[in-house]
């Protein structure tokens, strides 16, 4: 097993290059199944987790190319064999949920198994289930497995979310492109890949309006098209390569970031006294002199402070003068990176969904263990504002979501190197 060796250094500088969002990308290739004509992404980034939704896509029999060395993706679901999700790649990965809607939206039935718990929560489809059912889905639960049929195709309906979730809002948009009549999300997430997605499906022809507010309304059509879209940037990893410079100190641009994406975590940066412009081609982060102030952080849905942004923030919260109160909202098991911050010397008190991090002066190098993707990196964060030698191990976490992340970090100075296991 691979592990990253973190040697902590000053100042950083240079430019940094995000990709497309993982978590777009992994919305807009199940898309593919909605329409017999091919589908092609641009800008798609180069990670395990896609490699895996293109591994379920090829068990569909979708036929799936990956050109560019993985930036262009392209799809055609003309001769699907099969409509069943088997669990040995499901368990992989949660978001193979997302074929649920589009199967059952073309072909009238769909098997999917269960994906299970993980590392971050209990994390159940109830939702994706529940959407689909006021769509006219009959559902069935056996054998691990949903069992989906919509014998005479979906039917448009009210759907009202008890609380966001984006993989629910997009199982049921895909679902509804397809559906009999209007189709109402309401209390839909928000979120930037919501938005991505809807206009990939409008330009296969899909009828949406209302995405980026809670209430999204799809008009059915018989029928998609195909489309070439561009993924959205990945605003997570555009914020944790912003944290970069702020933990360790200088100037670096992530280039293609947008305020826009990430709105709610600059305002915190901004109160921890890190300056964030926009420059023609990205976002320039920088920090001057002097300690980062404690800024407190609650998650919540977007336009809110990302959950997915929360682990690398606390890195930054290590070293900052005074006290934070970290609030997590989303997941009820999202801390698990504070244990391993311990073991670098942080000052972290974890007390249900709250996090108190007192900074200290330094971190300090240790052997410590990535047990989720976002932990991982928070890691590495650290990592590289601590004095000494950080060994981060099981990195596969990491490979999941970042791509080449010791070359991006190498190049604007840090002393970072992945060392191959057995
Ligand atoms: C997506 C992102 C993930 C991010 C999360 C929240 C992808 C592939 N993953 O995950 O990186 O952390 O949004 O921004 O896009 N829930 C239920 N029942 C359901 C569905 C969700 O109770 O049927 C709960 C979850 O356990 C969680 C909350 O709702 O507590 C929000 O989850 P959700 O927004 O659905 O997250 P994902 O789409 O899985």
């Amino acid at each position: 097993m691979d592990s990253i060796l973190v040697t902590g250094n000053g100042p950083l500088s240079g430019t940094i290059p995000i990709a497309g969002a993982k978590n777009a990308c992994l919305t807009l290739m199940p898309a593919t199944l909605l329409s017999d004509e091919p589908l092609t992404l641009t800008n798609a980034p180069r990670l395990s987790d896609i490699r895996t939704m293109t591994e379920l896509l090829s068990s569909l029999g979708a036929e799936v190319q990956s050109l560019q060395g993985g930036q262009v993706l392209t799809m055609s679901s003309h001769d699907l064999t099969s409509q069943r999700a088997d669990y040995d790649i499901v368990r992989k990965m949660r978001a193979s949920i997302l074929v649920l809607g589009p199967l059952l939206a073309r072909f009238g039935q769909a098997q999917v198994s269960l994906p299970g718990g993980c590392a971050i929560g209990a994390r159940p489809v109830d939702l994706h289930l529940k959407a689909l059912e006021a769509m006219g889905a009959e559902l069935d639960l056996r054998d691990g497995y949903v069992h989906a049929k919509a014998p005479g195709g979906l039917k448009g309906g009210v759907v009202e979310f008890p609380f966001v979730s984006v993989g629910a809002t997009e199982n049921a948009l895909m679902a509804a492109t397809l559906a009999k009549g209007t189709t109402v999300l309401k209390y839909a997430a928000r979120e930037p890949e919501i938005v991505d997605l809807a206009s990939c499906l409008r330009k296969m022809g899909a009828q949406i309006d209302g995405d980026g507010t809670d209430t999204i309304t799809i008009q059915g059509v018989d029928r998609l098209h195909g489309a070439t879209h561009p993924v959205v940037t990945d605003r997570i990893e555009l914020g944790t390569y912003m944290l970069a410079p702020a933990i360790c100190g200088g100037e670096v641009e992530c280039l293609g970031g947008r305020i826009d994406l990430v709105g709610a975590f600059c305002e915190k940066l901004d109160a921890a006294g890190i300056s964030v412009e926009e420059t023609p081609t990205g976002l320039k982060v920088a920090r001057k002199n002097g300690r980062i102030r404690a800024v407190d952080v609650t998650t919540e849905p977007y336009p809110g402070f990302p959950t997915d942004l929360q682990a690398q923030f606390m890195a930054l919260m290590c070293t900052a003068d005074g006290t934070s109160v970290l609030e997590e909202t989303i997941f009820e098991n999202r801390f698990m990176h504070a244990p391993e911050l311990i073991r670098m010397g942080a000052n972290i008190d974890v007390h249900g969904g709250h996090a108190t991090v007192t900074g200290v002066e330094r971190l300090k190098g240790a052997p410590v263990m990535a047990t989720d993707l976002r932990a991982s990196v928070s890691l590495i964060l650290a990592g590289l504002a601590a004095e000494g030698e950080t060994i981060v191990n099981r990195v596969y976490h990491l490979d999941r979501g970042y791509e080449r992340v010791e070359e991006k970090l190498r190049n604007v100075g840090a002393r970072i190197e992945r060392v191959t296991g057995q």
